[in-house]
């Protein structure tokens, strides 16, 4: 049953690496993201290691979080790193200007950044200070992290850490035509070869230099970035959120919202293709080489925020249509890896679109969890090229390809398809042709709900999750998908 769908899926043509990267979170210090979200010091009521809550750490573990972008956001463009190091009792109290005023205590700082990432076992992808720092600041803090010898790394030592440690990405900034300085692209282009020139780290290591990158389709300004700073750059970045209800400020409700709301979220979700699609463009007359990489580092849903929360904290619930939004952004990135080498969605720990939530000692996983954990095998597998002849979508005025999809070859041999059916009415019944592949196993997890914004919640943590599902077949090399409604499907074939 179902509307017919044809798609083919080429392990003939095999593509680029769908680079892990692009499975990359960012953790800003902003509202509970830090801060009791993966922080809590000697609070010994909730268990934690070194600080770092242990149900937090093992579940982003699970997840094999490849990198973690911080301390920002715009909170790194007014972040001076010498405030967060030493003893914690002398570390100055601060006040976050960006995000509910509220008081940071530079508990977090770069040791504590660098014991997240050992625990979660991630990498470091910092974004300096251009906003209100100088270049000198950054080029310290560049070397305190990386130099093996000198009076900075002697400095670290003192203060816990002998060897130096890795910075495979370094952001120049954030948002230097917003919150990082209010810059036109032709400053932000000088300004941005200026403070990377003095990024430099030992022979024999490289950090790749990602500058502040356009805000949507500001192609402009990934144009005068890329003519006056790109033979400085190894990557540009782009930001654009996933913002329903006519954009900013954000006024949908996470929760609360209709099948309208639904379509009209995963509408503003599908323009990421034709932004990725346009940036490139631009990318190639200056790099047909692809030397430089697209990092849309900032990406999900923003909605208003939880009833009764710090409005400045950015705290939003998340519903199998935060689910359907993901899947749908990781198969676009499946179809631009050649550009596309890293993302990362915002944000990871109770801020924006959340793998996790927590309150107090209680913790909850989030749709976009499940969806990430199951795309796992992504990470560093090869593209294969996907057709999908969809049926449309429409709801009111909101059209789009109901069917969204990838797949992959990973490491060891195996093909991995994801495929999302955003229509919550219809089902459709998926023929899919493998070219160049022999499979005759099929097996695979379903993620769906009851109702479109079903959600987990610390009392009902389990409504929506991962299940197995057994709508797959392969026959006489054919696969057959009875994709139901409003659901998000990752098949193994073997
Ligand atoms: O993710 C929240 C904020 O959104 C970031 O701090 C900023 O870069 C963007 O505007």
């Amino acid at each position: 049953d179902g509307r017919p769908t044809a798609v083919t899926i080429h392990a003939d043509r095999p593509g680029p690496v769908y680079d892990r990267r692009i499975f990359t979170q960012f953790a800003e210090h902003l509202g509970h993201g830090i801060y009791g979200g993966l922080w809590v010091g000697n609070d010994r009521s909730i268990p934690n290691t070194n600080g770092f809550r242990n149900d937090v750490v093992a579940a982003l573990r699970n997840l094999s979080v490849p990198v973690i972008r911080w301390p920002g956001g715009c909170f790194a463009d007014e972040y001076h790193w010498r405030e967060g190091i030493g003893p914690k009792a002398r570390r100055p109290v601060k006040v976050n200007t960006n995000w509910g005023g509220v008081t940071e205590p530079n508990s977090v700082g770069t040791h504590e950044y660098f014991e997240l990432l050992r625990q979660v076992g991630a990498e470091a992808y910092i974004s300096g200070n251009v906003g209100n720092g100088t270049p000198q600041e950054m080029a310290e803090w560049v070397e305190y992290i990386t130099a093996p010898a000198g009076s900075l790394a002697d400095e670290r030592a003192k203060n816990g850490h002998k060897q130096p440690w890795a910075l495979p990405a370094f952001g120049i900034g954030n948002e230097l035509w917003g919150c990082g300085g209010n810059m036109r692209p032709e400053y932000a282009a000088d300004v941005t070869k200026r403070y990377a020139t003095f990024i430099k780290v030992p022979a024999g290591t490289k950090t790749v230099k990602i500058a502040s990158g356009a805000n949507g389709d500001d192609y402009n300004w990934t144009e005068v970035m890329m003519r006056e700073a790109g033979k400085h750059l190894d990557a540009l970045s782009l930001h654009y959120y996933t913002l329903p209800q006519g954009g900013w400020p954000p006024k949908a409700d996470p929760v609360d919202f209709d099948e309208t709301g639904w379509a009209d979220t995963l509408a503003a979700t599908w323009r990421m293709d034709d932004l990725i699609a346009g940036h490139s463009k631009v990318m190639d007359k200056y790099d047909p080489a692809k030397r430089v990489f697209l990092a849309v580092d900032e990406w999900g849903t923003w909605y208003a925020p939880d009833p009764g929360t710090n409005p400045g904290f950015l705290r939003q619930q998340n519903t199998l249509r935060d689910a359907m939004v993901a899947s749908v952004n990781l198969d676009i990135f499946a179809k631009h890896a050649d550009r596309v080498r890293m993302t990362a969605i915002a944000q990871m720990v109770n801020v924006l679109q959340a793998m996790i939530l927590t309150e107090g000692r209680k913790m909850v996983l989030t749709p976009t969890y499940h969806v990430f954990e199951m795309y796992k095998p992504w990470q560093d597998a090869t593209v294969l090229p996907i057709d999908i002849d969809t049926p449309w979508y429409n709801k009111d005025r909101f059209v789009m390809p109901a069917v969204s999809g990838s797949a992959v070859r990973a490491k060891d041999g195996k093909v991995h398809v994801g495929l999302s059916n955003l229509d919550p009415n219809q089902s459709n019944m998926v023929t899919v042709k493998l070219d160049g592949l022999n499979a005759a196993n099929v097996s695979g997890r379903i993620l769906t709900a009851s109702a479109i914004n079903a959600h987990n919640s610390f009392d009902a943590p389990q409504v929506v999750k991962p299940a197995a599902f057994t709508g797959a077949q392969i026959a006489n090399g054919v696969l057959t998908v009875a994709l139901p409604p409003k659901s998000v499907v990752v098949l193994e074939l073997r």
